[in-house]
């Protein structure tokens, strides 16, 4: 029988990211002891970007591993109850077909051979429909972790409070842009709120969840905010998708990565992504903070 969710040990892969930060500090706020994967302890014990907590004190078991070699990863989850991860190439230079799906598929491999109970992913909404790799790497990964025998929960979250940032840079400098009329819905979410929400289902059953923020915006309405929390006229380039699909077609010629971060871009504002509203903190308030 397994041990009361109450002190289980839970691994988490991704552990110095803006999500993974909050998944740590939250895990061990509700008592249970965390083994972080990390590449560097120096940096993960120090304040994240964004306000992403320190992880010094939230820590029991520390584990520095290369997710691009699998055997530094063999054996993370002995001993261990549950997985969380929010292992992903965002900034980083890495493909994410080697970490987001193959890094987290060596956490897999662990995880069954030494029988854990859960595996929680973050994952992206609408991975099922971008032709980025990030997309493609993240929509594989989900799906073998639905055919896993450990049990699968996939946490599908809209935007973070941390991308939003980058708006708010642009607007900062006194340019922004919206894809067509920059009609499409999202809700992002604070990471704080995120890992709570990820935290409430960890020991329980199997499931997949979209997830959002309280506040709903369009992107125009998103770089109307940006513009007025940096105290700048709004000065708004509407982009046709002739021009999108032009600027995808020249970042394919800049490099792999330069593509591929374009087209996750672009792709993400002609889609609503829209999750399920949680959580307490507000876009507006987070922005002044970080202005
Ligand atoms: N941004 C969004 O709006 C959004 C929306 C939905 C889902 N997501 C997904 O949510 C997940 C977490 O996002 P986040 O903003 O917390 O990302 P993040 O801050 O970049 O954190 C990603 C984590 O993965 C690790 N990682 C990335 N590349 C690595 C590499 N080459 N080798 C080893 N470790 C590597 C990072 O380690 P280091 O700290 O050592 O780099 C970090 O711990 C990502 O998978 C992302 O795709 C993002």
């Amino acid at each position: 029988m397994r041990r009361r969710s109450m002190g289980e040990l839970v691994v988490v892969a991704g552990a110095t990211g803006y999500v993974g930060r909050h998944v740590v500090a939250e895990l061990d706020a509700r008592g249970f002891s965390v083994r972080a994967l990390v590449r560097s302890r120096e940096r993960a014990e120090k304040q994240g970007a964004f306000g992403a907590p320190a992880l010094a004190g939230h820590v029991t078991d520390w584990r520095v591993v290369d997710f691009t070699k699998p055997q530094t990863i063999v054996d993370v989850c002995e001993g261990a109850d549950r997985v969380v991860s929010a292992l992903g190439v965002t900034r980083q230079k890495a493909s994410p077909w080697n970490i987001d799906f193959l890094g987290n598929l060596a956490v897999l491999a662990d995880a069954e051979r030494h029988s854990l109970a859960s595996f929680a992913y973050v994952n992206v909404l609408h991975s099922d429909a971008g032709t980025s790799l990030t997309m493609r790497s993240k929509f594989a990964f989900s799906q073998a972790l639905s055919r896993s025998r450990v049990v699968p929960q996939i946490v599908n979250p809209s935007g973070y409070f941390s991308d939003v940032t980058d708006f708010l840079c642009m607007a900062q400098r006194g340019v922004g842009f919206t894809l067509g009329d920059g009609s499409a819905k999202v809700n992002p979410i604070h990471g704080a709120d995120l890992a709570s929400f990820i935290v409430d289902r960890v020991a329980g059953p199997a499931g997949t969840w979209d997830v959002g923020g309280p506040d709903t915006f369009t992107y125009r309405e998103l770089e109307e905010l940006a513009f007025r929390v940096a105290g700048r006229k709004p000065h708004l380039l509407k982009l046709g998708e002739s021009v999108g699909h032009g600027i995808e077609w020249l970042a394919d010629r800049g490099s792999p990565r330069l593509g591929n971060l374009t087209r996750f871009f672009l792709e993400s504002l002609a889609l609503d992504a829209v999750g399920a509203p949680t959580g307490d903190h507000h876009l507006e308030p987070y922005l002044r903070s970080v202005a």
